[in-house]
């Protein structure tokens, strides 16, 4: 990543929906960088299909692994049987899932304010030698916010850069992510990444004026997916031939049917998007 001299355009995660296909065209016009839906490592590492399923890249689409789990040996165990493929960039630890199952066990938004454990985690993959960033809510719930547990995750691990999308794990989609917690995010020295609401040109040029050094956009890249050529200033290709190439990844890679069926039922705009 070259964050002294480019601003970063990522696709969000977005479990059932961004597989391989979805990845591919929207790096064909215009995101940088992209991310897999979240795969459990402790599956990974008991070497479940369906979660080394999710982890297979097919091209040099520009892509982080997004892990989520708590223990450390299953983390070791999954690196030791991974090797990287091309389109590969490193992982991203997921500390935003808001989903019960998931944070009553200590994971996804319930690690922002376990340091040492995410430390820990962050290690292990670095000392493998593989790139590593965080993708984080602001806490819990407005208790830890107010708290700013968000701050001192940034402020006390060493990874790449962190995506901070802008809501704490209570918070619906219908409240609006809150922008102003991103300068004090940027005034840790580190590299933020925002996230959250993010749609227009206006948005993009709201967002580098906090400093932050990249935007990742999730459900309206669903809705269009030429979204990051449009905010680019790129020439767009017709809609039509883009769903022809869509299709004909499918074709070649054959996902599941969930992945086009939900993309499709939220390209209608009558359906309203839930996590977890
Ligand atoms: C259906 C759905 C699935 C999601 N899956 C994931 C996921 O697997 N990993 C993750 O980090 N975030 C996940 N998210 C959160 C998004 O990556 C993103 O942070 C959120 O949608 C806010 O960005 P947006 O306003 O641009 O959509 C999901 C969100 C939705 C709506």
């Amino acid at each position: 990543m070259d964050f002294k001299n480019k601003f970063y355009y990522m696709l969000a995660p977005l479990e059932d929906m961004t597989d391989s296909c979805f990845r591919t065209i929207c790096h064909r016009y215009g995101a940088d960088l992209t991310m897999t839906e979240l795969i459990r490592f402790e599956s990974l590492a008991k070497n479940n299909k369906s979660s080394w399923d999710r982890l297979k890249l097919y091209d040099d689409t520009p892509t982080q692994v997004q892990l989520i789990g708590t223990r450390d040996i299953f983390l070791k165990k999954f690196l030791s049987m991974f090797s990287s493929e091309k389109g590969f960039v490193g992982f991203n630890l997921n500390l935003g899932c808001p989903a019960p199952n998931i944070v009553s066990n200590g994971a996804g938004s319930a690690m922002i304010k376990r340091i040492s454990k995410t430390k820990k985690l962050v290690d292990i993959i670095k000392n493998k030698g593989y790139d590593v960033s965080i993708k984080m809510r602001l806490g819990l719930n407005q208790f830890e916010k107010d708290n700013k547990v968000y701050l001192n995750l940034i402020n006390s691990v060493d990874a790449d850069f962190f995506v901070v999308h802008a809501r704490h794990a209570k918070q619906s989609y219908g409240e609006k992510a809150d922008w102003k917690v991103f300068s004090e995010c940027v005034a840790t020295g580190k590299n933020i990444i925002a996230n959250g609401d993010i749609k227009t040109r206006e948005d993009v040029e709201k967002i580098k004026s906090f400093g932050c050094k990249g935007i990742m956009i999730g459900r309206a890249a669903i809705i269009n997916p030429l979204i990051f050529a449009e905010l680019k200033g790129m020439t767009l290709p017709p809609a039509a031939q883009v769903q022809k190439e869509y299709e004909q990844l499918i074709k070649e890679r054959d996902p599941p049917f969930r992945y086009r069926k939900n993309i499709f039922k939220h390209q209608e705009k009558t359906v309203e998007f839930k996590e977890g």
